[in-house]
């Protein structure tokens, strides 16, 4: 058995000595705790790093990734990331980054049996049957392709506006933005899709979450 995850410890030794020796509080101030500005909800994908592609440091994006960057408002995961991000952690925005060349867009623009990922899949097949008029009408397979995962990224941040703990947070004043946006893994630049969300008016009625009371 090859041992290249050894790599991995050796560049972290490498990695944590750099940042002791460029600022020696790097680390004593993040023992303090963490106060992200950002939650990042992205893909899985091995070429979409979150922090890298952005810049951002340890302590400053709290992320989800799962397989095309899902909303998925029965995951218990992503439900949980997502209220600690909003109720404890108070983020100011919430980026949904898709990308181009998502293998699970493909894979569910397909008809291939995957085994238990199917499951997984078919909340995008889904997504495609909202937009397959749109999908249908473009011929050529690569822009099909590449214009379902800009979709599927767009009904993701709806699906975000549709929590009770976005709409929660935005009916008590918290100052929460969420945004749409395509990594292009060609290039390495990100493409803000301009489909943010300040407020519960952004979403068709029948989605507004009333309180109890
Ligand atoms: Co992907």
């Amino acid at each position: 058995m090859e041992k290249s995850y050894l790599k991995l410890l050796e560049n972290n030794k490498t990695w944590a000595a750099l940042q002791k020796n460029n600022d020696p509080e790097f680390f004593i101030e993040l023992t303090k705790g963490q106060t992200p500005d950002y939650l990042w909800i992205g893909c899985s994908d091995s070429r979409v790093p979150a922090n890298q592609i952005t810049g951002t440091k340890p302590g400053e994006m709290f992320v989800h990734r799962n397989i095309a960057n899902m909303v998925v408002h029965s995951d218990m995961n992503l439900l949980s990331v997502l209220s600690y991000a909003v109720d404890v952690l108070k983020v100011k925005h919430i980026i949904v980054c898709g990308h181009y060349g998502c293998g699970g867009i493909l894979a569910a623009m397909g008809n291939k049996q995957y085994g238990l990922i199917d499951n997984w899949l078919r909340h995008i097949k889904d997504v495609y049957i909202y937009h397959h008029a749109e999908l249908d009408n473009i011929k050529d397979k690569e822009k099909r392709v590449r214009r379902f995962v800009e979709l599927n990224i767009v009904e993701q941040v709806h699906d975000l506006g549709k929590t009770s703990i976005v709409q929660n947070a935005w009916k008590s004043e918290q100052p929460l933005h969420i945004h749409g946006w395509v990594y292009d893994t060609a290039d390495g630049e990100i493409i803000d899709l301009g489909v943010t969300f300040t407020c519960t008016k952004d979403l068709h009625s029948v989605y507004h979450l009333e309180n109890e009371d």
